[in-house]
């Protein structure tokens, strides 16, 4: 049976936005910014895909869905984020676990995915002064891949946004409709 799917995304810069965009297409949902978007509208859906981007070290739409928690502990949810960090350094898990408790943690499907950046505005320049120093600091003391890849993130330009990186999601939420 095929669920009744949606995506809802917050995103500042686009990246967010695209992959949602993306995911939309390749499993026929509708899209939709959270901002603006009713959470009432949830009850017309079984699926819902739910994108954010890391903002010093939280998911953006963990708020969202803590807040939302009771139209969403029925259905079936699935949460991306978008961050500097690359996917599959462990830093990436700690953004999940302190974005989200472990009642949460327990009913989503996580899947992290590689952003982009390329400027941020005056008030984002300034809110990145302090983990840009802490990081330079732990780049000192403990110059992991992870510590390198998050410090490159937020100082140096990159675009690692790929629409194939959302294989893993898309075949997740297609193997979901069989049951
Ligand atoms: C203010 C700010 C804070 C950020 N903090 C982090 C962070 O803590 N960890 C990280 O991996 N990436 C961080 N990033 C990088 C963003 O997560 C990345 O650029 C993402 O692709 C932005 O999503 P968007 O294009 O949908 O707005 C930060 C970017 C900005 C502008």
């Amino acid at each position: 049976m095929n669920k009744r799917t949606v995506v809802l995304y917050q995103s500042k810069y686009g990246s967010t936005k695209q992959y949602a965009e993306w995911l939309g297409e390749s499993l026929g949902a509708p899209v939709f910014s959270i901002d603006g978007f009713s959470p009432e509208k949830l009850v017309r859906y079984d699926l819902v895909i739910v994108g954010g981007w890391i903002r010093i070290g939280k998911i953006t739409c963990a708020d969202f869905i803590a807040e939302n928690w009771n139209l969403l502990k029925d259905k079936q949810v699935v949460v991306y984020s978008v961050s500097a960090t690359k996917p599959g350094e462990p830093e990436v898990l700690d953004f999940y676990k302190s974005s989200f408790p472990l009642a949460l943690r327990e009913r989503i499907r996580f899947f992290p995915l590689w952003g982009r950046f390329r400027s941020a505005d005056m008030a984002d320049k300034f809110l990145m002064l302090v983990p840009k120093t802490a990081l330079r600091i732990k780049l000192l003391l403990a110059p992991t891949e992870g510590v390198r890849s998050r410090y490159q993130g937020i100082t140096e330009r990159f675009d690692h946004v790929e629409r194939t990186a959302l294989q893993p999601l898309i075949e997740y939420c297609k193997s979901l409709e069989v049951l």
